[in-house]
């Protein structure tokens, strides 16, 4: 093959090693693929030592970010080292040269994507991110060519695999919360610091990605209502199967007339729901377009070869685009002005189990609390406490406004018939 076409590559840890792997594997159907040699010239790292035993297929090794982005004879960058910082300067740097750059970073995505998207256009360099959702599942692609023709309105995603993984231990091995954590830490799932998945976070940096690319519409982390995962019992999941509800993590992003809404929060889901089945560190996400109806798109959500499959499909696509002369010609621009619901404007249904003096008159009092703040109830149950005098109560509401729903859980901290709300929830997979 007389063509070829050198790449760098910033960083060389878990995904850079598996991208490495998966060129160096697939030279021959690369080449016949594209029509060209897809060769990684040098590889910026921060240790060189650290990398000394490890064959490299010939890439050179580097500490220099600089000397791969300025190597002019690189055409495609791809950033797998992470970080905020350097890898935006690094991002935009090689944007500038005209270069493609493939990244799999979601933390820089979701705070720099939209800039970092009109400096490409600007300077004519594709920028492509398809692992940063989701690792090896191609959702980006799907939202930006597959579905295209369509009218997204709903997206609900499984996108975090270590809280995935902690709620299925913890359901089906009876595991405690931190012990699976700590296998989901040492299984490298989990963040280096993982409070960006059991907070949430991280999930919804990849719920603005996906928001925005599904709706047309600039959508910022900021934008995304998140609530953590450590407040879950293995009690609150069982009680949850009772009812035929399995407890999720669950991201969403809804439009309709009024806006748009992106929460990431832990949710009563209906076992029914094909999300519900969704176990492990597997990654799932649904979505519901107006003509297509209900697809759903699954796979692992990382490791080193799922994520490199992602960046490897990314680097196939901004190779092909140099061979046809086409780099950088994508139009990036967003159809549907920014419009971000306020909490009287996002709806949802919700689980509350509340501690309650057993006493004649509870009923009613709760009732008024709900009734005042317009929630009507879809179901309500009472089972004796643990101490005399004490009564559990669990309903669930029809859908109420976020707002009215902070309102009510105030005004039943403040009443004197409630002596605890032991656990509350979003609820969905109803029938749509
Ligand atoms: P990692 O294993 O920690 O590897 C990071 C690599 O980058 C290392 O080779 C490191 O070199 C190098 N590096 C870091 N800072 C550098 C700098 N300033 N200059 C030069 N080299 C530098 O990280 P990873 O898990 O591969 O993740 C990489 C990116 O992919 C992140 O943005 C992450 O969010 C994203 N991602 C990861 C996964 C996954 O499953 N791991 C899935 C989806 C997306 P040294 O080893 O010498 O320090
Ligand atoms: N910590 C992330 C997860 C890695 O558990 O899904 C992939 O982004």
């Amino acid at each position: 093959m007389e063509k070829q076409i050198n790449v760098g590559m910033l960083g060389f840890g878990t995904v850079g090693s598996g991208v490495a792997t998966i060129i160096k594997e697939n030279e021959k159907q690369l080449s016949q693929k594209l029509g060209a040699d897809v060769r990684i010239k040098t590889i910026a790292v921060r240790d060189t030592e650290k990398y000394r035993d490890i064959d490299t297929n010939g890439s050179e090794l580097t500490t220099v970010v600089d000397d791969v982005i300025n190597d002019e004879s690189i055409k495609v960058i791809v950033e797998v080292m992470g970080g905020i910082e350097e890898a935006h300067q690094a991002i935009e740097q090689s944007l500038r040269a005209g270069k493609a750059v493939i990244t799999a970073n979601k933390d820089l995505m979701a705070l720099h994507g939209h800039s970092l998207l009109k400096l490409a256009e600007k300077h004519h360099a594709d920028l492509y991110y398809e692992a940063s959702v989701a690792g090896g599942i191609p959702i980006i692609r799907t939202l930006e060519d597959g579905l295209a023709s369509d009218r997204i309105s709903t997206i609900m995603g499984i996108v975090n695999g270590t809280t995935n993984y902690i709620l299925t231990k913890m359901k089906e091995e009876g595991w405690s919360y931190e012990d699976a954590l700590t296998e989901a830490q040492a299984l490298g799932f989990a963040e280096s610091d993982p409070t960006s998945d059991v907070e949430g976070l991280d999930a919804a940096r990849k719920m603005a990605i996906l928001a925005t690319l599904a709706f047309s519409m600039e959508v910022y982390l900021d934008d995304v209502e998140v609530t953590g995962m450590t407040n879950i019992t293995a009690e609150d999941m069982s009680l949850a199967e009772q009812f035929g509800y399995s407890v999720k993590m669950l991201g969403f992003a809804e439009k309709d007339e009024e806006g748009v809404d992106v929460a990431v929060e832990p949710v009563f889901l209906k076992s029914s729901h094909p999300l519900a089945a969704v176990r492990n560190e597997y990654n799932a996400v649904y979505v519901y377009g107006d003509a297509v109806g209900e697809t759903m798109f699954y796979g692992p959500g990382a490791g080193s070869m799922p994520t490199a499959t992602s960046v490897v499909s990314d680097v196939i696509a901004a190779c092909r685009n140099i061979l046809l002369g086409v780099a950088g010609a994508r139009h990036i621009d967003y159809v549907n002005e920014r419009k971000i619901k306020q909490e009287d404007q996002q709806h949802a249904q919700f689980f509350h189990r509340l501690l309650v003096k057993d006493k004649i008159g509870v009923f009613s009092a709760l009732t008024d609390i709900y009734g005042k703040y317009e929630a009507s109830l879809s179901s309500i149950i009472q089972r004796p406490g643990e101490q005399e005098g004490e009564a559990e109560v669990i309903l669930i509401t029809h859908p109420v406004s976020r707002k009215n729903h902070h309102k009510i859980v105030e005004e039943l901290k403040q009443s004197d018939v409630v002596k605890n709300i032991i656990s509350q929830y979003r609820v969905e997979g109803g029938d749509r």
